[in-house]
């Protein structure tokens, strides 16, 4: 777990666009008089995504101002989830897993891809290309090891494979979200092993079994 810190250089103020404006005016009304505190996740997150992925100090203050809501408890919000980037992340962010199945499939090769490719954890490659974080589960364990990169994932990876997917995102080329190995999804490797077949049903009601 990386420690949850306001980065040394913020912006002098943040205010949304007028589209996320409306948007956030949108999200407030759901909640009954009294609960607008209750918008905060999702206005910090558009905050967040409106500021090139990570969130400075004056956004937090500005949504909590809007909701009005003491800014110490959007403050709490903000350092304890870490879907909330608190300092500037790459153009594309990898969320490295490092959980037990993701450890035992191989994370650590995928790790010291990261390392020779961005550099250490939490800092932005020179090019603003890319910067990575070690993460828990991200819930794709029957596919390690796997990243998600900005909003998708990208899954039964290996050194050689994950190399060639940096290379291919900087240089601006398609690239195969989910599995990239020969499978559909969670299922297995080269296709189903399981339910192939119509099983015959015996016959019940009016005739032989
Ligand atoms: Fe890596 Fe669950 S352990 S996705």
């Amino acid at each position: 777990m990386s420690v949850r810190r306001l980065d040394e250089n913020q912006p002098e103020s943040f205010e949304f666009t007028p589209e996320n404006l409306e948007w956030a005016k949108g999200q407030i009304a759901k909640y009954p008089q009294g609960r607008q505190a209750s918008a905060i996740i999702p206005l910090l997150w558009q905050a967040q995504k409106q500021h090139d992925y990570w969130l400075p100090e004056p956004a937090i203050r500005y949504v909590a101002e809007m909701l009005d809501m003491p800014y110490i408890r959007a403050l709490e919000v903000a350092t304890f989830y870490t879907m909330f980037n608190l300092s500037p992340v790459g153009k594309f962010f990898v969320q490295l897993c490092g959980t037990t199945p993701c450890w035992l499939r191989g994370s650590d090769d995928i790790k010291a891809v990261c390392r020779e490719k961005i550099g250490e954890q939490s800092t932005v490659s020179a090019d603003g290309n890319f910067s990575w974080l070690e993460v828990e589960c991200l819930g794709a364990c029957a596919n390690a090891p796997m990243v998600q990169i900005n909003d998708d994932y990208y899954e039964d990876l290996t050194a050689e494979n994950f190399a060639k997917l940096l290379d291919d995102l900087a240089a601006g080329r398609e690239v195969k979200v989910g599995p990239q190995v020969d499978r559909q999804t969670s299922a297995p490797v080269g296709g189903p092993t399981t339910l192939r077949e119509i099983p015959h049903i015996a016959q019940t009601t009016g005739g032989e079994a």
